[in-house]
């Protein structure tokens, strides 16, 4: 087999075989296809496609490039939730406390923050004291006596998949549904998860900008994990707009804290409510309904808190912080950004504001950047307000106070107000099984 074949033929529009595909990754890990071979296939696939058989035999030789997690010393289904990236995103935070609440283990490996996306294992970190790194004894024995535990991603998981994502973010070929879905669902399956419930985000702030993309990205990893028999579930949320009102680390903690609390922005806990349910849902739990109804009860009767803070507690964070969020520093500085004129606010682009709040300190340009866990924004009115001019729409926090004007200019741009209110477009946008 000889890869300028493969190439050709797939830029021929030629669909591979498993052999293919298997030669394909152990030449990618092994070091024996050079970076420029990978990224002209890379570039093929992106313009031809690949079919469900392909893109599942991608996935599973991605799964077998590495080590894949030994979770069999958890007892009961492991399900999984995860979200293909958003802005002001915390839902883990708070819909992996009710599914265990609800007797659903969650044994999760989560990743840091990168570009204008948060990071869940970031937002952990700002509470003094949490260790996401575990060895995996203790992991699983968290697992058991706590119903959840979030670390982030240590093993070798997907090596293929960690250098096919590399070059495709400098080669323009990150949005290619199969390379996505594959690269995706490589990681839940090797993470050891037996049920998958993936929140597909739509909108500026996420990959796929239609409905329409969603829709098929969320149609090849459902069927992916299917024909993997991991019973995998999607729902398909706005992402045209940030998630709730923070974004940056310990806000984000501070909010995601509120809502386990009962008091948390509308959209959040209404998005949090409907992924806890379909998580319960994959675990047998019940219909939709009785599923919807008992993330509600752990959510309001105070069960998922509870979980939220046992869990701190086993990974080493001070769950005083949690019970008292004030105790969270705050930023040294702080300004307000407000309306320069009046009407109702039409676009406010969560990629934006994601840039902005990493300008602010919250994010990383490169892997190696500190952030600042204080760092963010805490938005006072969202897409569909009516404002007038010189009303606030957010306050910016940083540790530094050079970074705002920058940022309060990316936040401004991010910000269109009309005289008309906007179409409201609903946050659930579809259910894929
Ligand atoms: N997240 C991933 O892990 N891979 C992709 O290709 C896109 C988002």
């Amino acid at each position: 087999m000889r890869i300028n074949d493969i190439i050709k033929a797939k830029r021929d529009g030629a669909i591979l075989s498993t052999e293919e595909i298997d030669f394909i990754i152990d030449g990618c890990v092994s070091g024996e296809i050079p970076d420029y071979q990978l990224s002209a296939l890379l570039m093929a696939i992106y313009f031809k496609g690949m079919n469900s058989r392909e893109t599942a035999d991608l996935t599973m030789a991605m799964v077998n490039s590495g080590e894949t997690a030994d979770l069999s010393g958890i007892q009961g289904l492991k399900v999984d939730k995860h979200s293909t990236g958003g802005v002001g995103d915390k839902t883990t935070l708070i819909v992996a406390p009710i599914a265990a609440a609800c007797g659903v283990k969650v044994a999760k490996m989560s990743g840091r923050g990168l570009g204008h996306t948060g990071g869940t294992v970031d937002k952990l970190e700002s509470i003094p004291g949490f260790r996401v790194e575990l060895k995996k004894e203790e992991f699983v024995d968290i697992v058991n006596r706590v119903g959840l535990c979030v670390v982030g991603q240590s093993g070798n998981f997907a090596p293929a998949d960690k250098k096919l994502y590399a070059l495709r973010d400098v080669t323009a070929t990150v949005e290619s549904i199969p390379l996505i879905a594959s690269s995706i669902m490589s990681k839940k399956i090797a993470s050891g998860a037996d049920r998958i419930l993936l929140d597909v985000k739509v909108g500026s702030g996420s990959f796929m900008k239609t409905l329409e993309q969603a829709r098929r990205l969320a149609t090849v990893m459902v069927s992916i994990g299917e024909s993997l028999s991991r019973r995998t579930l999607a729902l398909i949320t706005n992402m045209d707009v940030p998630l709730g009102n923070a974004i940056g680390n310990s806000l984000e903690v501070i909010e995601a804290v509120n809502t386990l609390k009962g008091s948390g922005p509308s959209d959040l806990t209404e998005l949090c409510l409907a992924l806890a349910a379909n998580m319960l849902y994959i675990a047998d739990k019940g219909t939709q309904s009785a599923c919807l109804e008992m993330a509600k009860y752990a959510l309001y009767n105070g069960a998922a808190f509870e979980c939220l803070k046992k869990m701190v507690a086993a990974q080493g964070g001070d769950i005083s912080y949690i019970e008292e969020t004030d105790k969270f520093p705050n930023a040294c500085y702080y300004r307000t950004v407000v309306a320069t004129n009046s009407g109702y606010i039409t676009r406010m682009d969560a990629e934006s504001c994601g840039v902005a709040s990493a300008i602010l300190g919250a994010g990383r340009a490169k892997k190696e950047d500190k952030i600042d866990y204080a760092a963010g924004i805490v938005l006072e009115n969202k897409t569909g307000a009516q404002i007038k001019r010189g009303e606030p729409l957010a306050t910016l926090y940083a540790e530094r106070e050079d970074v705002f004007d920058k940022a309060a200019e990316v936040f401004l741009n991010a910000v269109e107000i009309g005289p008309q209110p906007p179409e409201s477009k609903g946050l659930i946008l579809g259910r894929v099984e």
